[in-house]
């Protein structure tokens, strides 16, 4: 059976993706390649000395990893680089009390009921790169690890973590 009538949509969803989860984020509109507001790049502030959690401070506390808003860029760029076309923007942004919209690279859509946490992972050692890829090598993130349900299940098998289906769905 094919994706298309698989899902019952072929108006709306091509059997171009490559499985029914791509076809779902596809439809959710989270994408491999997403268009972000501004140029930015990993892997020059990744050259700097900068930290994942400079800029993703939730990771080592809590579920959610967390994007940056302007302010957070601004923690630096009140001072760093200020004569630069997109700090500016950025500068004016924060003084409109706007912010930046990143379009989101990794995820599942609501109706897959996927619970992910980082903190446990990150307790335990796992590193980012096994599941984002090296970002010193990204300028913005692109999605270069395919976190299907059988990448999760193999490792937690591997380690000795919970496969009960309630620890990721809810
Ligand atoms: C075991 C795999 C795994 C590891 C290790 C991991 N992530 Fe993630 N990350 C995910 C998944 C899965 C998502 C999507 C979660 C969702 O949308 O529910 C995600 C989402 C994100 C996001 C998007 C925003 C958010 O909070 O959801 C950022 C940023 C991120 N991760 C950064 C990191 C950083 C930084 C590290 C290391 C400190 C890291 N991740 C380690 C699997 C992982
Ligand atoms: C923890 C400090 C820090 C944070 C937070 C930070 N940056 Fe940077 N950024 C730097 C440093 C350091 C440089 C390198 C400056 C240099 O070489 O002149 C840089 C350089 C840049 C440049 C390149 C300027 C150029 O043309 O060379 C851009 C654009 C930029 N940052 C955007 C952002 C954005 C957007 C955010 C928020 C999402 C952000 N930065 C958050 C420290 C930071
Ligand atoms: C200076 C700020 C900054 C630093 C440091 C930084 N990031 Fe990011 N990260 C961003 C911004 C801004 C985005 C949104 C644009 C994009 O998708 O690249 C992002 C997006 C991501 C995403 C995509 C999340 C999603 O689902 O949309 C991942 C994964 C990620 N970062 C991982 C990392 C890891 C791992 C590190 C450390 C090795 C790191 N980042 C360091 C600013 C930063
Ligand atoms: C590379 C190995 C690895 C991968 C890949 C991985 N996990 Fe885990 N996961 C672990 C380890 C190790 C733990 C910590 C177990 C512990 O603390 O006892 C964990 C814990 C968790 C927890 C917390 C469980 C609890 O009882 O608090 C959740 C939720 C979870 N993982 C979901 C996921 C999901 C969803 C994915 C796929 C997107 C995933 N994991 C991918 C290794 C992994
Ligand atoms: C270690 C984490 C983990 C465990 C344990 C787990 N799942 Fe999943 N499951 C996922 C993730 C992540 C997805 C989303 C995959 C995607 O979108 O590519 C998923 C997707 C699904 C889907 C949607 C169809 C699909 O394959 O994309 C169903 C149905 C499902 N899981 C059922 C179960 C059942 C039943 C159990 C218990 C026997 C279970 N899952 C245990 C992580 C897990």
């Amino acid at each position: 059976m094919d994706e298309a009538s698989r899902w019952g949509t072929p108006s709306v969803l091509t059997t171009a993706h490559r499985s029914a989860g791509d076809a779902f984020r596809a439809f959710f509109d989270i994408r491999t390649d997403p268009e972000q507001p501004v140029a930015f790049s990993h892997q020059l502030h990744l050259s700097k000395e900068l930290v994942c959690t400079d800029c993703h401070e939730g990771v080592e506390r809590g579920p959610v990893a967390g994007l940056p808003s302007v302010n957070t860029c601004l923690i630096c760029h009140s001072q760093i680089a200020t004569d630069r076309p997109i700090i500016q923007q950025i500068t004016k942004l924060q003084e409109q009390g706007r912010d930046l919209a990143w379009q989101r690279v990794y995820g599942y859509p609501r109706e897959a009921h996927v619970r992910f946490e980082h903190a446990p992972h990150i307790r335990s050692g796992v590193e980012c790169s096994t599941c984002h890829g090296d970002l010193s090598q990204q300028t913005v993130a692109t999605r270069v690890v395919e976190m299907d349900m059988a990448y999760c299940v193999n490792c937690h098998k591997a380690k000795q973590a919970s496969n009960d289906c309630l620890t990721c769905h809810y």
